[in-house]
Order: structure tokens, then C-alpha cells, then sequence
């Protein structure tokens, strides 16, 4: 399984199309050519309390794309051997989350909305919940 091999050095920034007008900004994101997977789902979190934190588990197969489509948070990202710190804060930018990431969410500045393209229906069997498991699967 492809998230077993995965490591922190797999995800990056992605530059998203940006369509500039004085009416307003536009970005489009395109499946398979602005983020390099077909998306199955799309979820947002909004309405996040201040101090409030999300996340804190891993996916055996899923990719996901994270955007800050308003506001700014942070996200933490280990292999379970190496740890970096991504700020997010430019709807026009997306964080490439592979598999076998385990990955936290916070920091979220008032307001903000979390938006995620995803390569896979959600399913709760995709998983790992708890970093011990999560070490485990990633044999570290
Ligand atoms: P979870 O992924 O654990 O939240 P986060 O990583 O944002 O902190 O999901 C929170 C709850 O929402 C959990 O009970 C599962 C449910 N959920 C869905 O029903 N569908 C979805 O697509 C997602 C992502 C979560």
C-alpha cells in the first residue's frame, strides 16, 4: 500500500490558478491537472472555535489536497520518523497531502474555512487513529 512507503518529503505546496479581477479573485482547481488525483469528495471546516484543534490521524490510502480558502491555520505533518510545519493562508495555494501522513490542524485564525479535495469516498476503514497504529502501519 502506497502509504506505507510515503514520507514527509512527498507533500508540498501546490500553485493554484489564480484568475485576478477587481471584482474579485477566482480559482479553479481541475482533477488530475491542478491537483494530481481524481476527487471523489469535497469537505470544508468552518465555524472552528479559537484554539481548537483537528485531525490527528492518518490515512492508509487517501491523497488530499488542503486549502486555506479563507483565513490562515497550520498543519502538521510526520511520517512518524520526520516532522514540518505547513502555514497555510492563500486561497490560490494547496498542501499535497499523500497517504500514511499523520497530520494536525491548527492554529486556525477566526473565520477560517478548511477546504479538502479528496481522492476517496470517506470511509472510517481508511483510518489510523491512533499513532501508535499509525507507527505500526508505517513499520518506524
Ligand atoms: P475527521 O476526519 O475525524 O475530522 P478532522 O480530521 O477534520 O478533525 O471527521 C470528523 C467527523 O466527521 C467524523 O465523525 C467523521 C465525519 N466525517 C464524515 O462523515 N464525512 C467526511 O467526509 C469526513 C471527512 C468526516
Amino acid at each position: 500500500m502506497e502509504g506505507q512507503r510515503t514520507t514527509i518529503h512527498d507533500c508540498k505546496k501546490i500553485d493554484l490558478p489564480k484568475v485576478s479581477n477587481p471584482a474579485g479573485n477566482l480559482t479553479a482547481i481541475q482533477q488530475k491537472e491542478d491537483v494530481p488525483f481524481a476527487i471523489k469528495r469535497i469537505y470544508y471546516l468552518y465555524d472552528i472555535p479559537g484554539g481548537q484543534e483537528r485531525g490527528a490521524h492518518g490515512h492508509k490510502n487517501l491523497s488530499q489536497l488542503i486549502v486555506a480558502a479563507s483565513g490562515s491555520f497550520e498543519v502538521v505533518l510526520t511520517d512518524g520518523k520526520e516532522t514540518v510545519s505547513y502555514y497555510l493562508n492563500r486561497p490560490y495555494e494547496g498542501l499535497l497531502i499523500k497517504p500514511g501522513l499523520w497530520r494536525e490542524l491548527k492554529n486556525f485564525s477566526s473565520g477560517s474555512v478548511c477546504l479538502v479535495l479528496a481522492s476517496e469516498k470517506y470511509s472510517e476503514d481508511d483510518y489510523l487513529r491512533d499513532y501508535k497504529a499509525f507507527k505500526a502501519f508505517k513499520n518506524v
